[in-house]
């Protein structure tokens, strides 16, 4: 009896609760969001694909890249793989232009990885054991040169995204784009 009685009481002063936990967690969850703060700008560019094109975009993503200030990056996933695209200053230009390619362990000009010179675009997975390298999001370390570090194992890569130091054999690979328009491009 005072089994029963108790059980009612405790699940009728838990409804309310519970409610109010899930709200919590609706806003907890909206906040983790804008936490993430540049990356999640990504997301939204995803949803901009042509919902009626679903077979198509799954080799393919469009970019709007207007949104994207100047020394800022986002992630975009094409193909299952995130893919980094930055929106180089004009010193990071030139430090990635400055490099004796006979330095590179994997020897590549900037001109030869980059379209355009502030656009950096090139496929987020560590070349060594596949990890995604930090360095896209604005309070992230990005290495001793300047681009991307990867804590898997040490892996800085550059401006250009291409390897400078630690075990990844192979530069951060730039996947086949086109600009569609200025602020536009189509990965795939
Ligand atoms: S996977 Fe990046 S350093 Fe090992």
């Amino acid at each position: 009896m005072a089994e029963t009685s108790h059980a009612s009481a405790h699940q009728t002063g838990h409804a309310p609760h519970a409610e109010g936990t899930r709200r919590d967690f609706l806003y907890l969850m909206t906040g983790a969001m804008g936490a993430v703060g540049t990356a999640a700008v990504a997301w939204p560019f995803i949803h901009q694909m042509n919902p009626s094109k679903d077979v198509l975009a799954l080799s393919t993503t469009e970019v709007d890249l207007s949104p994207i200030q100047q020394g800022q990056a986002i992630t975009v996933m094409w193909r299952g793989k995130p893919v980094f695209i930055r929106r180089r200053t004009e010193p990071e230009v030139q430090q990635a232009n400055a490099v004796n390619l006979g330095d590179l362990p994997d020897p590549q000009a900037d001109s030869a990885r980059a379209q355009r010179p502030e656009w950096l675009v090139v496929v987020g997975v560590c070349t060594h054991l596949g990890c995604v390298p930090l360095g896209t999001k604005a309070t992230d370390p990005k290495g001793e040169f300047g681009g991307w570090f990867c804590p898997c194992h040490g892996s800085h890569y550059d401006s250009s995204g291409r390897i400078r130091k630690g075990p990844a054999p192979k530069n951060l690979e730039v996947p086949t784009y086109t600009f569609l328009t200025d602020t536009r491009i189509r990965i795939g």
